[in-house]
């Protein structure tokens, strides 16, 4: 299954940017920027991006810690290819990517400041999940910051379907993330808060190790 996964990734990689252009408008840059304002990333702090995709957050990430590190991490060798092209048009210099499972994080502990996750923990089936997120936790330092960004539930009949939809794929463990997606966060973070942005489609979701 995982395999699977993994291959549609590295196939849809290469429509990925040309499809989340057509679908935000441009939105989607707006709101990286909003999700690395709110996960108060430094300019010296180690920050990872987990299911990074083809890197997009990755950049913007590297604007707020130009002395830090931002790794960027994903499972389709696809997308980081193309995320790897990205940053090399850049010039980057502060910008890692790292192949591996998003429910297997190979860090020591306590290293990162901030950890995000853009439009992915939805993705990620019952087990991985529960995984990541107690990863996650491990790989944060204490009192380190993870911000998690999803679409809000759609206002709009025929979108709302859409959504639904894709939440039936996901299954029932999948699906369970959706409806108490605050109260599986409190249980492993602290100072938990979720806020929805001022379009009202999109949700960021914040919470705090223990320090
Ligand atoms: C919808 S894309 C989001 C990409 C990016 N975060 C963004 O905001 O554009 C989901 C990403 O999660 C990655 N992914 C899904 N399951 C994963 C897993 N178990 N471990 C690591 N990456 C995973 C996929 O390869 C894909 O790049």
């Amino acid at each position: 299954m995982r395999r699977y996964r993994q291959k549609y990734y590295d196939l849809f990689s290469h429509f990925y940017d040309w499809v989340i252009k057509l679908h935000s408008k441009d939105n989607r840059l707006f709101l990286r920027h909003y999700l690395a304002k709110r996960s108060g990333v430094k300019s010296e702090d180690k920050v990872l991006d987990l299911c990074t995709g083809t890197g997009s957050l990755a950049i913007v990430l590297t604007e707020y810690a130009p002395k830090g590190l931002v790794v960027g991490l994903d499972f389709s060798l696809g997308m980081l290819k193309k995320a790897k092209e990205k940053a090399r048009q850049r010039g980057l210099k502060n910008l890692v990517f790292v192949a591996a499972d998003a429910g297997a994080l190979p860090f020591k502990s306590d290293i990162f400041a901030v950890v995000t996750c853009s439009h992915a923990m939805y993705e990620l089936n019952g087990e991985t999940r529960r995984q990541a997120l107690q990863e996650i936790k491990r790989c944060l330092k204490p009192g380190g910051r993870f911000c998690m960004m999803e679409h809000e539930e759609p206002k709009q009949f025929f979108i709302r379907l859409l959504y639904h939809i894709r939440l039936l794929s996901m299954g029932k463990e999948g699906r369970q993330i959706v409806r108490q997606e605050l109260k599986e966060l409190k249980g492993i973070f602290c100072h938990v808060f979720k806020e929805v942005t001022a379009s009202g489609k999109t949700k960021l979701i914040c919470g705090e190790k223990a320090g």
